[in-house]
């Protein structure tokens, strides 16, 4: 079995739905390149379409589809006013059917622009926190989602970034994709480098590789925490 039908194997039973447009491309980086006298390519995540896409539509599949297939009626979670993450979750939630209950860092802006003002289309429940301390905002998250549970509703919670272990699937199978690009062509990574900020990605292609047995290397550079902190969150 080639590596890539390794990993879709493993992970095959686990539901999923298909809001990302996949496989994403990958691009040769010409320039970059050159300069570096290396040959680097670029994962095109930026590419994965649904809700302007980005990584976090990968992980959106498997947990929107966890949230329905065990009856969950709306989504809560939490980030920064400005989160690419939270405003892909309003659309994922809107057009699967769930309320979406939005918890923002911040001051509420005098003006909703970007993605604050695409959380406000798709309907998002939104409240924001004045703080920037994770503890608190996690304690508000957790005071909403008992008021919705007290008034019969059914969360279904998410952490920032959707970094737990069904959404990493999302970047278990983003592996096997990076590996099919290699079988399909002559162009074969030695390193997977990926910006590491809530973990669940690096966590993915590790697992993947893992089942898979690659024998690359995969580098998080980490964008929000020291690098023995970061090394602890990707193995959990
Ligand atoms: C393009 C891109 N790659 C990687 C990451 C890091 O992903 P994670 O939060 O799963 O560590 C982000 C985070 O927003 C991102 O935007």
């Amino acid at each position: 079995m080639r590596k890539s039908e390794l990993i879709i194997d493993h992970i095959k039973d686990i539901p999923g739905l298909e809001m990302s447009l996949l496989p994403t491309p990958v691009h040769r980086l010409n320039n970059l390149s050159d300069r570096l006298k290396a040959d680097i390519y670029c994962k095109r995540d930026d590419l994965t379409a649904f809700a302007f896409g980005g990584n976090k539509t990968r992980k959106l599949d498997y947990l929107v589809k966890d949230a329905l297939v065990n009856g969950y009626d709306s989504l809560i979670t939490f980030g920064a006013v400005q989160s690419n993450w939270c405003r892909i979750t309003s659309i994922a939630g809107k057009v699967n059917g769930l309320d979406v209950f939005l918890v923002l860092e911040g001051i509420k802006p005098e003006k909703d622009t970007a993605n604050l003002l695409l959380d406000k289309l798709a309907g998002a429940d939104i409240s924001f926190i004045n703080s920037l301390e994770r503890d608190d905002i996690i304690r508000q998250v957790e005071i909403k989602k008992q008021e919705l549970e007290k008034a019969g509703r059914k969360p279904y919670y998410m952490p920032v970034g959707g970094s737990v272990a069904i959404g990493s699937v999302g970047y278990i199978r983003a592996m096997a994709e990076i590996l099919e690009f290699s079988e399909n062509s002559d162009v074969y990574f030695k390193n997977i480098i990926v910006a590491s900020g809530s973990a669940g990605t690096q966590a993915g292609l590790v697992a993947g590789q893992v089942i898979s047995g690659w024998k690359g290397s995969i580098t998080g550079m980490a964008v929000s925490r020291a690098r023995y902190e970061q090394e602890q969150n990707v193995f959990e």
